[in-house]
């Protein structure tokens, strides 16, 4: 946590919003019963004709919360491994089970720790591009001898497993695969020549000793969750940058700001790479926290930073067209009582592209805050809002140090704000909330015991609507479910069906199933007021019903994050990230199976992360 703003957190604002509603002795769970009208409006088109055709949008039957090392799916449908960290993304060289590939193999295969991704068709055809990010190294796993020895062939290897890897399917029989070798598919990685975009290109804040123009970053880290434009490109979102660099000397305050110092920083590169020193090389963390974009379908293509979308720990970045064609990307900043943020180009995208103008580079940017009464505000984050006049900050000092600058203005601190989708026609966006708890329980257990009712352990997702467009400057919100285990009187939940807790990964299908993945941490994974959810999962629930049931449950000590489907709903991807993760300290190279064999079982030599595809026995949607 680095927000020592005294802004309101979102707790504060629920515990005002319940009182003015006289839901005395309530809590979150009452706030979420004052919904906004009209939950027929909260539907997709395509949703509306189900609902009113009277079918429930959930027609499998739930899966069991499991502890088992296999990925579980309902009666009726089929998972199967796609690909998993080292195989080839194209004709590349094969993974070696003792994790005994060099740097440059590792540059040609399937990246590490895969997370948020994106189903690319190719027009008129059964081929397609998958694009999936790998957020981060297990280090430990990654070498035969784990990290002792560290030499620069590590951090270069490690730095290749992180990135973005896209691969070419193709659809064969009623399953799919890789398509070897491929034009499209390519790995980028910690290494890759990036090009900044947006206002603070060449900002004086950006250049280093390698790089003194301040447009060429070496490489994208800690890449999370994701988004996708009309225009057909990918962006993947650097999260925890701070983690990746080593400073020793005191951290300035726009440092601090960002985590930096990390408390856990858990990469040794800065022993090899100095533009991890960050006393040596201080500019180079600001050339992470970044959206970046990607054309998937020029494996030639140079991605680019878009620094016009700010800089700060992005989880996501969900495109949203407005009514005129302008953009509005939503995007979550996760850490705690971090902030939601949102971006509205300048011109509609079709006549920014035309002019030669990147939509994501010309528009403005504005951060959430949320009201007692239910209501909210987009706050500009601009150098003419009058706080941030006053305090004399120019557009770059905004984009660069874009926390600081929604400190300013009075942003509304949340509960770690992860993954955001929306269901378009009915102005809807909906949000996850892992939750905050962790750290403010062990803080002061005692008061958390005497009552337990106030603790938040499981998280929650927030929903708000526009009324006419996505531009609009107000919204009005509620929280579409409170999550944990609604048997458990001992807590608030809101949940109806199946019990879950900490949900990260959010994704709204076109039939508007919306899909919710866990990332309960590994210490808390089934345990403690875990107890009985099992492993990591994935659920489904009905938008309009709010029914929430349990559709796939990962093996053992992953979290499930990363989801989405073909367009006709019939084949759907699911990442399985860092299976075999130890529950506490680190796994030890010498018994990398300890935890989780999956995916390959005794055959295998160490767990890894891997994008899973499933099907429906019968050929039907996902989920119907
Ligand atoms: Fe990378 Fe916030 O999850
Ligand atoms: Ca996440
Ligand atoms: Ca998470």
């Amino acid at each position: 946590m680095s927000n020592f703003s005294d802004n309101e957190t979102f707790e504060e604002v629920i515990a005002a919003r319940v009182s003015r509603r006289g839901f005395l002795g309530g809590g979150l769970a009452a706030a979420a019963l004052t919904t906004l009208g009209g939950v027929g409006a909260l539907t997709d088109a395509a949703h509306a004709a189900a609902q009113s055709a009277g079918g429930s949008l959930l027609g499998f039957q739930g899966v069991r919360a499991s502890s088992e090392d296999t990925v579980v799916v309902p009666k009726g449908y089929t998972p199967k491994v796609l690909i998993a960290w080292g195989d080839p993304v194209s004709d590349g060289p094969a993974f070696k089970q003792d994790a005994g590939n060099s740097a440059s193999e590792q540059a040609r295969q399937w990246g590490m720790h895969n997370d948020g991704l994106v189903y690319f068709e190719i027009d008129g055809s059964t081929l397609g591009l998958l694009v999936q990010n790998n957020e981060y190294t297990d280090d430990v796993l990654l070498f035969p001898d784990g990290v002792a020895n560290w030499s620069r062939e590590k951090t270069d290897k490690s730095l290749n497993a992180h990135g973005v890897s896209v691969i070419e399917i193709a659809r064969q029989g009623g399953g799919w695969r890789v398509v070897r070798p491929s034009r499209y598919a390519r790995r980028i990685t910690g290494m890759t020549p990036i090009a900044v975009g947006g206002p603070a290109a060449g900002d004086g804040r950006l250049k280093t000793t390698a790089d003194p123009t301040g447009r060429n970053v070496l490489g994208t880290l800690q890449n999370c969750a994701m988004g996708f434009t009309p225009w057909k490109t990918y962006l993947t979102c650097e999260e925890n940058f701070n983690f990746c660099f080593r400073k020793t000397g005191g951290p300035t305050r726009w440092e601090r700001r960002y985590g930096i110092p990390a408390a856990e920083s858990s990469y040794r590169w800065h022993e090899t790479d100095k533009r991890f020193r960050a006393d040596e090389e201080p500019n180079e963390p600001n050339r992470f926290g970044w959206v970046v974009e990607i054309d998937p379908f020029d494996a030639s293509s140079k991605p680019v930073k878009r620094t016009a979308l700010g800089r700060f720990k992005h989880e996501g970045a969900r495109v949203q067209e407005a009514r005129d064609g302008r953009v509005v990307v939503l995007m979550g900043d996760d850490e705690q009582f971090e902030y939601i943020y949102r971006y509205v180009s300048n011109r509609p995208w079709r006549e920014a592209l035309k002019a030669k103008v990147n939509p994501l580079d010309d528009g403005v940017l504005y951060v959430a805050r949320f009201g007692a009464d239910g209501s909210g505000e987009w706050l500009p984050l601009t150098p003419s809002n009058p706080k941030l006049r006053a305090a004399g900050w120019s557009l770059n000092d905004i984009l660069i140090n874009t926390r600081g600058a929604a400190d300013l203005v009075g942003a509304t601190k949340m509960d770690r704000p992860e993954w955001i989708d929306t269901f378009s026609a009915s102005l809807t966006a909906v949000a996850t909330l892992t939750n905050n708890s962790a750290r403010r329980v062990e803080a002061n257990p005692r008061a958390d015991a005497a009552n337990p009712r106030r603790r938040n352990v499981y998280g929650h997702i927030l929903r708000w609507r526009h009324r006419r467009d996505w531009t609009e400057p107000d919204f009005e919100w509620d929280i579409f479910a409170l999550a944990g285990d609604p048997a458990n009187r001992a807590h608030e939940s809101t949940v109806k069906g199946d019990k879950y807790g900490s949900p990260d990964g959010l994704y709204v299908a076109p039939s508007g199933r919306l899909w919710i993945q866990t990332d309960v941490s590994k210490a808390a994974i089934n345990s403690g007021d875990y107890a009985g959810f099992g492993n990591n999962q994935m659920l489904c629930a009905d938008p309009a019903t709010r029914e929430t049931r349990r559709f796939l449950v990962g093996p053992q000590g992953c979290e499930v994050t990363g989801v989405f489907v073909t367009p006709d709903e019939r084949t759907m991807f699911v990442g399985i990230q860092h299976p075999g993760e130890a529950p506490s300290g680190a796994n030890d190279p010498a018994n990398p199976k300890r935890f989780s064999s999956w995916p390959d079982g005794p055959a295998g030599g160490r767990p890894r992360s891997a994008c899973v595809v499933i099907t429906k026995d019968d050929g039907g949607p996902i989920g119907s």
